[in-house]
């Protein structure tokens, strides 16, 4: 952990973990997620300031239910539980916890007891947000119960100076109203965390961790055009200047305007090296009278590789490359099973997937921040805000957004109806709203429209705004009328080949974001 050494986050199998983990981070104090079965001693050569345990699916007297080393409760090191992490501190220490019958989900009152040091000026009574079927019945001896709700006697308790403390809601979720004024109270007044994970500081480590890293050696990195590879360069090139090299390759499957972005906005702000290479044709040959989604997304990937490879193989004809960054967030670390021993959840994919065989090594400057934090260094760093707020884009691009085979006269009708879609929602003001807007085209569907006198027989074009916070599920973004009702006028009218433009209202599951 870096110096200040931050707060371990222990793992219970919950999906709150990594939201635990934000939250710590919001109030500027470092966090690490850990898999709950982290042993006294590897928690003591991590040194943490503090200890959150995290809630879990489990019932702490379940077999095989997940426990901690009770050893750590002797570390000396503050300690609070939520919700599982509650009942677990709980069986820990001494107290009791139960079936009682009544479970709370949801919405929930919060009577909070006088003199509690965790809920310190904070109201008697609060909204929370409950999740859990067993109760702790009897807390620990020597803690004080400083919360209740109508069915659960025992919502919170605390030590004498409530270095031990735990609630059984949780306290890291929007829906309980000062959830994170709980939070930061305990970790700053309680636990005298140092507040030192800032933007800067966070630039600035990364920065030095490169430099360390890199040395004097050569180093490569592909652009995507999108957030996370840009930052990424952006520390890099801070680090080690000249000794950086970025690759864009431009498929042919960009959005209007797009490979100009980055060459003119990303170059002009940080001055870096670039190397564009050119391989629409190479592209478009290689999907020309394809239409199975998988085999596109598996040619682009290989054709991907063939372009970086030998843009790679061009630049190290100057001097040998070494490393190769890239721009991995934490989430992806956790959910790979990266350092949580949780379960793969799903294998991510950088774009085109860059083989093995590469024979690089790496550089991650992102691997420890969560996408609001590489925003935030992006900034810090001079990143143009149309880099910094760029909505997620898939790396085949309009390659798996155009239903049916991709050719030019295809990528032209969608790349003139996207332009359209994002124009209006940026003038709408919603695109930091939205997370992002897939615009697709239904290639090989016709339907019957009429367009000044005549019939039109057009392709349909789908618009698919989705709200969400990290991708992995989804809901369909509430756009006003008046702006959807612009899109449209707008794409029927200016874009010829489009007479119908539908939208597109499924949460995910069960669909995904992009139709392919
Ligand atoms: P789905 O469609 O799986 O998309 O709900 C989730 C997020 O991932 C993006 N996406 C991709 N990104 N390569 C990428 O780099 C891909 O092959 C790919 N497929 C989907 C998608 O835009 C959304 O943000």
């Amino acid at each position: 952990m870096p110096n200040p050494h931050g707060v371990l986050v222990v793992d219970f199998g919950a999906q709150y973990a990594q939201l635990i983990a934000r939250r710590v981070r919001e109030a500027d104090i470092y966090s690490e997620i850990v898999p709950s079965s982290i042993t006294a001693a590897q928690v003591s050569a991590k040194n943490p300031e503090a200890i959150i345990l995290s809630g879990g699916p489990s019932s702490v007297y379940a077999e095989n239910a997940p426990s901690v080393d009770s050893a750590i409760f002797a570390l000396n090191i503050p300690i609070f539980g939520i919700c599982y992490g509650f009942q677990a501190m709980a069986a820990a220490l001494g107290g009791v916890v139960s079936q009682t019958g009544k479970s709370e989900f949801g919405r929930t009152q919060l009577k909070v007891s006088a003199g509690s040091k965790v809920f310190a000026s904070l109201p008697t009574e609060q909204r929370v947000w409950m999740s859990h079927g067993d109760a702790v019945t009897e807390a620990p001896c020597g803690f004080s119960v400083t919360a209740s709700t109508s069915d659960t006697s025992i919502a919170a308790f605390e030590s004498a100076n409530a270095q031990l403390s735990g609630v059984q809601f949780h306290p890291e979720v929007l829906h309980s109203e000062h959830g994170q004024e709980i939070l930061k109270n305990w970790l700053v007044n309680i636990a005298k965390c140092s507040p030192t994970w800032t933007t800067a500081n966070i630039a600035q480590t990364e920065i030095e961790k490169a430099k360390k890293q890199i040395g004097s050696k050569r180093v490569i990195c592909g652009l995507s055009g999108g957030v996370d590879s840009a930052v990424a360069a952006a520390i890099i090139q801070k680090a080690v200047g000249n000794q950086l090299t970025c690759v864009f390759v431009d498929h042919g499957l960009l959005r209007s305007g797009e490979s100009e972005q980055v060459q003119r906005d990303f170059v002009a702000s940080t001055g870096v090296n670039l190397v564009v290479v050119d391989a629409v044709d190479q592209f478009l040959d290689a999907l020309k009278g394809v239409s199975d989604p998988e085999t596109k997304r598996k040619i682009i990937g290989r054709e991907f590789i063939r372009s970086f490879e030998k843009a790679a193989r061009d630049i190290a004809s100057g001097g040998e490359v070494e490393f190769l960054v890239q721009g991995t967030l934490y989430p992806d670390v956790v959910e790979s099973g990266g350092g949580t021993g949780t379960a793969n959840i799903k294998s991510h994919h950088n774009v085109g997937g860059l083989p093995d065989d590469l024979k690089f090594s790496l550089v991650e400057p992102l691997r420890a921040l969560f996408k609001d934090e590489v925003r935030n260094v992006g900034i810090e760093l001079g990143l143009p805000e149309e880099i910094v707020w760029r909505q997620p884009f898939p790396g085949p691009g309009l390659g798996i957004r155009i239903i049916g085979e991709v050719n030019r006269d295809r990528l032209e009708i969608l790349r003139a109806a996207d332009l359209i879609a994002r124009e209006e929602l940026k003038a709408a003001g919603l695109d930091r709203d939205i997370w992002q807007c897939p615009v697709i085209l239904l290639a090989e569907v016709r339907s019957v429209g009429v367009q000044g006198d005549g019939r039109t027989y057009g392709h349909p074009i789908v618009l698919r705004p989705v709200s969400s916070e990290d991708a992995m599920t989804a809901d369909w973004s509430r756009v006003p009328y008046e702006v959807l009702e612009k899109i449209s006028t707008r794409i029927t009218n200016e874009v010829r080949e489009v007479n119908r433009v539908v939208l597109d209202v499924t949460s995910k599951p069960p669909a995904t974001i992009e139709w392919e």
